[in-house]
Order: structure tokens, then sequence, then C-alpha cells
């Protein structure tokens, strides 16, 4: 028997005989168990066996398969039909399992991990022993839930619009969420939860799974009366797109886990504090990316003054985005030609590097590198390097084929002399179409994180941001290579709150760019206050895309003040727990930031649309040490936000009140009636012990 127990999780094993191992407990820590409770365990797990079912008591294995009697979907599918036994089970470490699996030509090693944060990792590497090649269908991780998890919760979304949750219960058949992007997607299911009936932010018992992957992948929930519920994901991979020849080997991705008792707030605080151990904290540099300021405007003249005026407010890095290279005057020619536009970089980018680190900002640039417009000299030269012959446009462009040696060769050559000329400290790494070519996700995507693994190896200290026409490709495998994400092409705050509430359930939100728009969106049109705008990029990787040089003197004050607040309130704002509260108006979000120990915390409550009431319930403050005394104060940015009412609550005009956290929790505070698309911060303190 194996007991993996960490964060208040545990994962128990039965290893014990020849069958692939079987999974007795996913969920709530079990304590610590001696041998004889894990022996008396196991064996109390094992069911009845039902009538009209096999003779043997029906268990959820590993690897679980038709052949030892699972009539779900498989965990394993391919031209034959074996019938894996165990040929040993080792601990590689306290935290980590490795049970390997043969069956006649085939071969699985499987690795599960439990991490000190109560993150669940597994993967299965599959390999050919045989003597033919052999043709993978699918191969995935499986994973049991408790019948109780009876509502799923994933994620839909479009372009600007990423991350849009949808909930339903979970009946008998598989919920399946399948992407064939050749990236997740804007509509990447993203992070699978299910969850105990009407499971919030704050409450309820969810199981979650993600896969750590790039390209095409599966996820899905599955109920049935011969077995238990299920969470399952795996690579989705084409006919044919996996062949092993005699010898070779296949790893999945991998499929990262987690539990929570405490609803969806308990998922992020283990994710979060996962991620965040496997990487070293780098304070995050504010922002200014050219795009939505310049577009293909670029020259020296132009952006000179949008250099000065970023200096002016406290910019940290300044980005220069699409349009620098050879021939790139619009978004329909020139993907490919990494090579600097002479007639409007005629001095290359130097004079606006040095402009940008002499007023002691770092340098970035955007590359597309996957890309190609059929309309370049890469194209004319190698059509041999162009995914698929008669692939439809997109964008105007076309996919590079970077399983082509040549071509990956050129792609590194071509970014590497633009990282050894230039001083740049971080690449917009962008990704702006579908691959529409059947059976080329896999290696693309093994492909691209060979690039990605060779540059950081080349330029440690260079930065990488993964972006996708915004948030498309945002996802754990990726991750492992880059450093930020940019979240969504649109800098509408009110979308904004929506999209970055929701990929903040996996992602912390240090990694989560998020940038201040103009006052009317450049997607949706819609206009915004320079508070809710700036709140909005205050919770994550914040920036500014937006033509500073057209910003009034007294908005570019605002904006100064509000980068001294992001820097001094870095350390919490991305080391923090984040929690968001389940408020009665849906209309009406609370979210915030508790600092490690619980001293400190930053609270917004945002208004999307009309109040659903005149008086509006308290703000509860979720996260504080129940019994700590807090002083709650309004932090203004700028302007205070709008609210139209004959009286502010008294505590308010007071400008401050101190109450223990579990009051704050449980009772809470009056708002401002404010209006809509506004967002009101608090500073939580605790009182000196
Ligand atoms: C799509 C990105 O998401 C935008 O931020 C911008 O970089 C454009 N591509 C440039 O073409």
């Amino acid at each position: 028997m194996i007991h993996l127990q960490a964060a208040g999780t545990s994962f128990v094993l039965d290893a014990r005989g020849s069958q692939p191992p079987s999974i007795v407990h996913w969920g709530a820590a079990l304590g610590d168990l001696g041998d004889d409770d894990l022996a008396a365990l196991g064996s109390a797990a094992v069911p009845a066996v039902p009538p009209s079912s096999l003779d043997t008591p029906p268990r959820l294995s590993v690897l679980p398969t038709l052949g030892d009697g699972w009539s779900g979907r498989p965990a394993f599918s391919g031209p034959s039909r074996p019938r894996f036994a165990t040929s040993a089970v080792t601990r590689p470490s306290p935290g980590s399992v490795l049970i390997s699996l043969g069956a006649d030509g085939l071969a699985v090693a499987t690795e599960i991990e439990l991490s000190a944060q109560g993150v669940l990792r597994l993967r299965h590497r599959l390999t050919n022993t045989g003597a033919g090649s052999y043709d993978l269908g699918s191969l995935g991780v499986v994973l049991p839930v408790p019948a109780r998890a009876a509502e799923v919760l994933d994620f839909g979304g479009l372009w600007a619009y990423e991350r849009r949750p949808q909930r339903t219960a979970l009946r008998t058949g598989a919920w399946t969420r399948e992407t064939r992007h050749g990236r997740p997607g804007h509509d990447d299911p993203y992070l699978m939860m299910l969850g105990t009936p009407g499971f919030s932010f704050r409450g309820g018992e969810v199981w979650a799974a993600h896969l750590a992957w790039s390209g095409d992948k599966q996820l899905w929930a599955e109920r049935s009366a011969l077995g238990p519920t299920v969470l399952g994901a795996g690579e989705l991979l084409a006919p044919g797109e996996v062949r092993l020849a005699p010898g070779e080997s296949y790893t999945t991705p991998w499929t990262v886990a987690v539990w929570s008792g405490d609803g969806i707030d308990g998922l992020s605080a283990r994710l979060h504090e996962w991620i965040r151990s496997r990487r070293a904290p780098e304070p995050r540099p504010v922002v200014l990316n050219t795009w939505e300021a310049v577009y293909f405007d670029q020259s020296l003249e132009r952006l000179t003054p949008l250099v000065s005026a970023a200096a002016e407010v406290g910019v940290e890095r300044f980005v220069l985005d699409d349009g620098w290279f050879r021939g790139r005057t619009d978004d329909r020619r020139a993907l490919g030609d990494w090579t600097v536009d002479p007639e409007r970089w005629p001095s290359g980018l130097t004079p606006l590097i040095d402009a940008v680190r002499d007023r002691g900002m770092e340098f970035g640039l955007w590359l597309e590198p996957e890309m190609v417009s059929p309309d370049s000299v890469l194209a004319r030269d190698h059509p041999d390097w162009v995914l698929g012959d008669d692939a439809a446009t997109w964008r105007h462009q076309r996919v590079l084929d970077l399983s082509v040696p040549e071509a990956y060769q050129h792609i590194l050559d071509s970014i590497g002399a633009l990282l050894t000329e230039y001083p740049i400290a971080f690449l917009k790494w962008d990704h702006n179409r579908d691959l529409l070519q059947e059976g080329s996700a896999h290696r693309q995507t093994t492909a691209l994180y060979r690039l990605l693994a060779e540059l950081k190896h080349r330029f440690p200290s260079v930065e990488i941001e993964s972006c996708a026409s915004g948030g498309a490709r945002i996802d754990l495998g990726i991750l492992d290579f880059v450093d930020r994400f940019w979240t969504s092409d649109t800098n509408d705050a009110l979308e904004r709150q929506q999209i970055q509430r929701w990929t903040g359930v996996l992602m912390p939100p240090e990694l989560l760019g998020s940038h201040v728009g103009a006052p009317t969106a450049h997607i949706t049109g819609r206009g915004g206050a320079l508070s809710f705008r700036l709140a909005t990029s205050l919770f994550g990787h914040a920036g500014i895309e937006w033509d500073l040089t057209t910003a009034s003197a007294a908005e570019r004050a605002v904006i100064s003040a509000w980068v001294a607040e992001y820097q001094q309130r870095r350390a919490l704002l991305h080391g923090g727990t984040t929690v968001r509260s389940d408020g009665d108006d849906p209309d009406r979000l609370l979210h915030g930031v508790v600092a490690p120990g619980r001293r400190t915390a930053l609270y917004a409550l945002v208004t999307l649309r009309a109040p659903g009431t005149a008086i509006p319930e308290p703000v509860r403050f979720p996260g504080l040490d129940p019994v700590r005394r807090y002083t709650v104060r309004p932090l203004v940015l700028g302007s205070p936000p709008r609210t139209v009412q004959d009286a502010a609550p008294p505590w308010l005009d007071a400008g401050a009140v101190t109450l223990p956290g579990r009051v704050l929790a449980e009772v809470g505070l009056p708002p401002a009636l404010l209006t809509p698309e506004q967002a009101q911060l608090f500073t939580v303190d605790a009182s000196p012990d």
C-alpha cells in the first residue's frame, strides 16, 4: 500500500499483487496511517461484485482499460488490447511513486507525485517493446472522484473574451472537452473542476484536472453505473500521429490534479503555491507595450516621446510590439523575416533601445516565431518549410513547420542573432492562428518546447511571454519555458475583471499580464474610468497599453502614483493568497490578496452592472486570521470610485474601522453605493500583536 500525503491531501494506492495498482483514495488527508491501517484500508476498499458483471470486484487502476474490466473511456487505446501487469513499484522520493507495467510488446512507466503543496502530477511513458511499429491511439490519466462530485465547471471563450466559465450537472455519460487548435485555444477547457453541487469560491469539495500541454488535448468527466465517477486528461492524438518504432517511447504530458475541501480558492491556494515553488520569484516590472499605442506606426520619431512618457510615469520595461521587422507594414506580410526593417528603423533598433535603457527601462521585443506570411522572403525561399501545402491562411498567415530541422535551426539562429545583437530582456512570443493540419500538433508542440528550452539555455536572463492572440496558450506545459502570459487581447477593464478572475484560478496573478488601456477600449469601444482601469490592472503583472503621449498631465500623475502603489505592494500582490468571495449579487465581485502570515491584505470590490438591490449586502473579507484585529481603509487610485448615494456609510466617512478578522469575514462592512464599472480598493492591516 502506498500513501502520499501533503498539505491536507491524501492519495492512496493499492499496489499489492500483480494487477496494475488501483487508486483507493484521492481527496482529504487521512492522517498518519500505519502499515496495518493501510493494509486494512486496501482490503476494506474492495467493493462488492454486482450481478451481471466481471466476477472480480471492479477497481479503478492507474491505467484502466477494457482488458481489466473498465468500460468507461479507457486510459489507453491502440491497435492491440493489452492486459497490463505490474512488474515493479518503487518510491523515488517520499512524495512520489514509479510504477512499471508490462504487456505483450508494450511497457508503461507511470510516475505519480504529490507535491508539498498538495498538487498531484501523473504521467505515463509508453515504450514499444515489440518487434513491429505501434500506432498509439491515446494515453491519458484517469482519476476517481466520489459520486458527490456531481457538478462540472470548466471554460469556453473566444478571442478577447477568454475563460468563460460554464457549469453543468454531470449525469450518466461523459462530459468531454477536446481542443484541436494546435494550441489550447481561446475556448480552452483549461481546468476541469468537479465538485459537490453548488461548490463556489469559498465552499464545497472540488477535484480538478489540467493538462500541462500546449497542443491538442482532451479533458473529460465521466459518470457510469459500473464504476466510480472519473476525471480524465490526455493529449488528443490524430490517427498515426504517434507511431512508435521498436524501442521508441512516448511520454504523456503531465496531468496536474488538485483537490480542495474549501472551494475553488482552495484549489488556487495549492496551485499558486506550487507554481511559485517551482520558479525563482522576480519582481514583475511595470510594462509598457506599444501595440495599442501605435500598432504598425513605428519609427524612432513616433516612439521616442512614448519612451519618455513611459519613463516619466515609472514604467520599468518597454516592449516594442509587432511591426519592427523587414516589410511588416501591416498584418498581411513579412512574418518570418526576422531582421529589423531598414525603412522604419534605418539605424536599427539601437537608437530606440538606447533611449529606453538610458531612461532606466528594460527593452522587450515582440516575435511570432512559429509563423510565416505567404508574402515573405522566408516563404518564397523555403515553401517546403510551411506546414501543410493546402492550408487556408488565418490572419493572412501560415505555420512554419518546426519539425523540419532546417526551419527550426533558421528560427533558432534568427532569434539568437537578435538576442546577441541587442540587449533584449524580454520576448513577447506570439502565436496568432490555429494549425489546422491533422496530425501536426504533437510534433509542432514538442519542437516548440525544444526551441524555447534551447533559447532559455543560451539566454537564461531573457524572459519570455506566451501570447496567442491574447490568452489562447496559457497552460502549465509552456510555463516550464515562459515567465508571463498575455491574458487577453482585450484591455477593457470590465471584460478583464472576469477574464482575470477565472484565469487566476490556475495561474497566480504575477504571471498574468494586465495592462491599463486607453480611455476607450480598442476592442469593445467601451469607455472606462481611469480608477477602474488602474484597479483592474493592479491585480496582475501590471502594465500599460495606451499611447501615454495623448494622456493628460493629470492622468499621467495618477498613473505615476499607481505605479508607485504597485511597486510598494508588489510583494503582497505577487506573493499573497488570492481570495474571492461568493457574493449574493453576480454583478458585484470581491477579490483580493492576503499576505503570507495574514498581516496585510488588499481587496477590490468591483461593480460590473447596476446593483441588484438599493442597499447591497455588506462586503465580507475572506482569508483573514479570525482572531487578529485588522484596520480596514479605502485606498484611492486617482479619483475615488463613482457613487450615487445621499450619504456614505459612516465607517467610510471616518476613513477606517478596526475589527477582528472573524467579524470582517462573517459580518463584513457596508460598502459605498458604487455605480456600474467601478472598483473600490481596501487595505487591511493587522494591529500590532
Ligand atoms: C496578437 C497579440 O495578442 C497582440 O497583443 C499583439 O501583439 C498582436 N498580436 C500583434 O500582431
